[in-house]
């Protein structure tokens, strides 16, 4: 299976979310009276907006997206000076309340002892409040604040940071947990992206655990490598996403609660947070056991299924994923088939896995025991990936898929349909 090429997949970030063109350069403003991120910038706070573009906060400017020159902050958000001349933000986050869609993807700004709530760039009556009314047992004067949804934390959660004590503030039961989290640099601004946890400080970042605070890897990292486009600084790469036509996956997935992956070589991306911009990550950071990439992956139930050679990985999906004792097992004892994988699924709210081995389909009950399988043939070989979804399926081969209603048509149909080319749309790639 072939690699996407890395230098490409690694930049997709700064590529794809730059949603906000860059300023086309304006004799008449003063530059040298507007800070330069990429001299090397503490900032105040940073946080996604409800389209997903990033917002960098520093004193009484902002930058929007991971390139561009600073603006005025008060022309975004006009009222965070109006009222209060303080003349920076300390803290600022994007609302991720499952429950509440009221408050949803609101950001929520911190200043001393108030706080902003904004959608659509506009002010919600009734702000800005007293810190404590909207979020009591939360101090004032705070040095940054982070959404955490469940999934990611024990529940849909805000962490606040104030140097080097975390207030974990429960959004249902509006309750608060305190902890300190000594080893972590004290972070003057916090961002979820992607899943991952960033904290701050000076022009360094450091990755954190939302749960326990750990920090694994190498940290700190200088912000100007990853999260903007400065010269002298980046990937080494040229920035560009890579084209549809060169895709080449190896396995693609969605769950039951929407979360979408495909995965190629090494890495994997998250594709249905593409708003908030394409990552690519090792393929280990999430499934640490699966170190040499995987030839299928499928999703039942709470579990994702993932297939290399004759071994089979179940993990649980919860705050991470977690593999299940006793795995990895071989494709013969858990589904009951031997050989080489090409790509596999299950529909939605289905039991039964739909396995691709060359130009045979088998179709796996995944709650019998003994493994009850039945062998189709298809009119396809050479097949990558697979999904189903309430789109029906799809069956990716290179840069094209071939599209199908139900299992049902796939396994009837003795000629293969059109194939369909690779989209940006589909898979977030470059189109042309
Ligand atoms: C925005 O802030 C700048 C500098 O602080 C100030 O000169 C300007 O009048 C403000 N604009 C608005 C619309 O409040
Ligand atoms: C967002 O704000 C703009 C300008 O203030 C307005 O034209 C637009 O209708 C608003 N959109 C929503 C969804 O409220
Ligand atoms: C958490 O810390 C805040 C601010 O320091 C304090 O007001 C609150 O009582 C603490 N809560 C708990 C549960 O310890
Ligand atoms: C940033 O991190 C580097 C190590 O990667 C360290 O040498 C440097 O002192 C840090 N700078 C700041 C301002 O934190």
């Amino acid at each position: 299976m072939e690699l996407l090429p890395q230098t490409l997949i690694l930049c997709l970030a700064l590529a794809l979310t730059n949603g906000v063109p860059v300023a086309p350069h304006d004799a008449a403003v003063d530059d040298a009276a507007l800070p330069d991120r990429c001299e090397g910038i503490e900032f105040d706070a940073v946080t996604p907006d409800e389209k997903g573009n990033t917002y960098f906060f520093k004193g009484s400017h902002l930058w929007s997206g991971f390139h561009g020159a600073a603006q005025l902050s008060n022309e975004s958000f006009k009222e965070l000076d109006d009222i209060h001349h303080i003349g920076h933000v300390d803290a600022a986050f994007r609302m991720h309340n499952a429950d509440n869609p009221g408050d949803h993807d609101h950001i929520y700004f911190f200043l001393d002892d108030k706080v902003f709530s904004y959608y659509n760039h506009t002010l919600e009556d009734g702000y800005p409040k007293e810190i404590q009314e909207d979020f009591p047992g939360v101090p004032s004067h705070l040095d940054s604040a982070v959404e955490c949804p469940k999934g990611e934390c024990m529940a849909d959660s805000v962490l606040f940071f104030k140097g080097h004590d975390v207030h974990v503030y429960d959004i249902t039961t509006k309750t608060v947990k305190n902890k300190t989290w000594a080893h972590l640099p004290a972070c003057t601004s916090t961002l979820r992206w992607l899943e991952h946890y960033y904290c701050f400080h000076g022009h360094n970042f450091t990755r954190f655990n939302p749960v326990t605070g750990e920090v694994s890897g190498s940290y700190p990292k200088d912000i100007r490598h990853y999260f903007m486009k400065c010269p002298n600084f980046g990937h080494g790469g040229d920035h560009q996403v890579p084209k549809c036509s060169e895709v080449k996956l190896d396995a693609i997935t969605t769950d039951d609660a929407g979360k979408s992956y495909s995965f190629a070589g090494s890495i994997y991306m998250r594709l249905d947070t593409h708003r908030n911009g394409l990552h690519a990550f090792p393929i280990t950071r999430a499934w640490k056991e699966v170190s040499n990439g995987v030839d299928a992956v499928f999703s039942h139930g709470d579990d994702i299924y993932l297939i290399k050679d004759d071994q089979v990985y179940i993990y649980k999906t919860a705050a991470h994923y977690t593999l299940i004792e006793g795995y990895p097992k071989t494709l013969k004892e858990e589904l009951g088939i031997e050989g080489h994988v090409d790509a596999a699924f299950v529909c939605p709210n289905e039991h039964t896995v739909h396995v691709i081995q060359g130009n045979t389909i088998h179709y796996v009950d995944l709650i019998a025991t003994p493994r009850a399988v039945t062998d189709f043939p298809l009119p396809l070989s050479g097949i990558d990936a697979a999904l189903c979804n309430a789109e029906g399926i799809q069956l990716f081969k290179g840069s094209e898929y071939y599209k199908y209603l139900t299992p049902m048509i796939l396994t009837m149909s003795r000629i293969a349909p059109h194939p369909l080319p690779i989209t940006s749309a589909l898979l977030g790639c470059r189109d042309a």
